[in-house]
């Protein structure tokens, strides 16, 4: 039997978010693209000869018990399934926390892919981000092989974009030091949402369309614009220095740039590996601390 399996738990970006109206349940409806990005964690499971689940994690800050996305992933598995067996989960942290990437919503579906082998469970990955989708609305996207993919509902009803399948984008990819509180922002943008209707303003999202054509095509200019997130301009406000990396980025030549979920990461689109490392570079030497040139993840 199994005893020990080692995972990756890759990042993501959103390429486009949109957040269309809240919903009676505290979530609002959106509609996304997540790209899988290389940069990740490493989660390594070991069975226990008891019942318990003790995570362990290099960086002090992060929560070990029942905050954590990764152990609610162990417990909710075991409670779904009338499961008895214990755990441990060692996560190794590489990608920033609370920074739009969905470490810990990865982390979390980790976890479930992982029980799945190590208690022999046999379930499908439809039967697994069913279950993902109660730790949280970005967790079923990082149950599947799919780099590209289109969230509708929460954030959590997963189909995979085939049109881009193949493609491997590099970025540019910048996270400043404070983390940002997804509730917050989209307690904010209903504020905004409110005055924007009372004045009579309505800021139409772009479409998933154009920005899969665009990426197809390798359009720049139609990507460019076809990159959106309703988030950005919230948090942006809260936070100016986003406003300032994406003007860094800009200076430096990058033209498709976009905020990731509700930030406060930042990122660009790159032509080639040659110009995402050039930035790197230049990034670090400018004093950048977190910088990281990363591409789409392979399957
Ligand atoms: O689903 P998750 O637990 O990651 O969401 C964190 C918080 O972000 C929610 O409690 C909610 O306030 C907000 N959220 C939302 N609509 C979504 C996703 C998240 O309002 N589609």
């Amino acid at each position: 039997m199994l005893k020990k399996l080692s995972l990756k738990s890759y990042a993501k970006l959103n390429l486009y978010l949109e957040v269309l109206k809240p919903r009676s349940d505290g979530y609002h409806d959106i509609k996304t693209v997540f790209e899988k990005i290389g940069l990740c964690d490493k989660i390594v499971l070991k069975a226990r000869p008891d019942k318990k689940i003790k995570l362990t994690c290099n960086l002090p800050a992060v929560p070990k018990g029942q905050t954590n996305l990764a152990y609610r992933g162990a417990q909710l598995l075991r409670k779904a399934l009338h499961i008895d067996q214990g755990v441990d989960i060692r996560i190794i942290k590489h990608i920033p926390v609370a920074a739009g990437l969905g470490g810990g919503s990865s982390n979390a579906a980790s976890v479930l892919l992982g029980l799945n082998k190590l208690w022999g469970l046999a379930l499908s990955k439809n039967k697994l981000a069913r279950l993902a989708a109660n730790i949280g609305s970005d967790v079923p996207f990082f149950i599947y092989d799919y780099p590209f993919a289109e969230g509708c509902g929460r954030g959590d009803k997963i189909r995979p974009l085939k049109a881009i399948s193949g493609l491997r984008l590099w970025h540019i990819l910048i996270v400043p030091k404070f983390g940002v509180s997804t509730p917050l922002i989209y307690k904010k943008w209903d504020k905004t949402l409110e005055k924007n209707k009372k004045a009579g303003l309505t800021r139409p999202g772009q479409d998933v369309k154009i920005l899969t054509l665009a990426l197809k095509a390798r359009n720049s200019a139609l990507l460019r614009e076809s990159l959106f997130n309703s988030l950005e301009q919230v948090t942006v406000r809260l936070y100016p220095q986003i406003g300032r990396i994406r003007e860094q980025l800009l200076r430096k030549g990058v033209k498709s740039i976009l905020m990731s979920g509700s930030g406060p990461a930042v990122f660009g689109i790159c032509s080639s590996k040659k110009e995402a490392l050039f930035l790197y570079r230049q990034l670090k030497k400018d004093g950048m601390v977190k910088v990281f040139a990363t591409r789409t993840a392979r399957r």
